[in-house]
């Protein structure tokens, strides 16, 4: 049962609870009328305090669909944050007004401080460079419905490893899967944080891989995950200069992908993929967009209706 649960970490949900999530999104897809009136006369609220296209949309538009209503900002400066509001007196008062609330705000840790004031459910829609758990579900929706299954892959994770929150979430929700292997491309500055080597992955035994090269490993990969360099979480604007072009994923690497391997973005893309691949059936990213939207609604029905 998810109804009234907050979702802050991608494993608040057991593996079971997320299957249902999935189920349930695919029931959606195919006979959306019957969900329609799931949420009638419920409020959610989004909140939030950094730039989102994807995430805030879908989560809205998931509401909508389900037949609730909206309300919120995408702009702190037009909220009392500006005024020196703190945010647990934020959401102790958009609590008074809706049924459940989805935040992204740029501190690690602060959809957790939320949650501990709110009265009603909290979604974390990002937390810093730490975690995007509904992004995760995003991911792996795509995953089971463009492969038939998760688990028996491997999944090469590209870019900026070490800011990149969806793909923190995402290593720590798959390496409880079976048969899953790792193998993490990017640049020594921008790997993987300590936290995830030493705990999901070592404590579920995942074969990983490290390497800064994409071209020597592109063969070997099912999935391959690409990622932005996070410009906003980088102290000094030389050193994102410096890497921000690390990998473009450019037709001539896709001859050396697997024929039926499929790329995976959570967007917004800035040069990582050229334009080019778009037109590649192995191109899934803005599919992935789409499944966002009814995870988001499988999720959003689960917890408040
Ligand atoms: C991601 C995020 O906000 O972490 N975007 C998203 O929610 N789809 C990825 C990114 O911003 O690079």
């Amino acid at each position: 049962m998810l109804k009234g649960r907050h979702y802050i970490e991608p494993l608040d949900l057991s593996k079971e609870e997320m299957e249902g999530l999935f189920g349930r999104a695919s029931e959606i897809i195919s006979k959306p009328d019957e969900f329609r009136d799931l949420c009638r006369g419920k409020i959610l609220a989004t909140l939030f305090f950094e730039p989102s296209t994807r995430t805030r949309l879908s989560f809205e538009a998931a509401m909508l669909r389900l037949g609730g209503s909206c309300l919120g900002f995408a702009e702190p400066g037009s909220s009392s944050a500006s005024k020196g509001e703190s945010l647990a007196d934020t959401i102790r008062t958009v609590a008074c007004y809706a049924d459940a609330i989805v935040m992204r705000n740029p501190k690690e840790g602060a959809a957790l401080l939320a949650s501990r004031y709110s009265e009603v459910p909290v979604i974390n829609a990002g937390d810093g460079g730490h975690h995007h758990p509904t992004q995760t579900l995003t991911d792996l929706l795509t995953i089971r419905q463009l492969r038939g299954e998760i688990g028996h892959m491997c999944i090469g994770f590209c870019g900026d490893l070490k800011f990149g929150r969806t793909v923190h979430s995402l290593v720590d929700t798959l390496a409880r899967y079976e048969g899953i292997k790792m193998v993490f491309i990017s640049p020594r500055e921008l790997s993987i944080p300590d936290y995830l080597s030493t705990g999901p992955i070592a404590r579920n035994q995942v074969e990983v891989h490290f390497t800064d090269s994409l071209e020597k490993v592109i063969g070997d990969l099912d999935i391959l995950y690409m990622t932005r360099v996070q410009r906003e979480r980088f102290f000094n604007e030389e050193e994102y200069i410096r890497l921000k072009d690390s990998y473009i994923l450019n037709k001539e690497k896709m001859l050396l992908a697997k024929k039926d391997m499929t790329i995976l973005h959570p967007l917004p893309r800035v040069n990582e993929i050229d334009l080019e691949v778009d037109e590649d059936p192995r191109a899934a990213y803005f599919k992935q967009a789409k499944f966002g939207m009814y995870v988001r609604m499988a999720l959003l029905s689960s917890i408040i209706a």
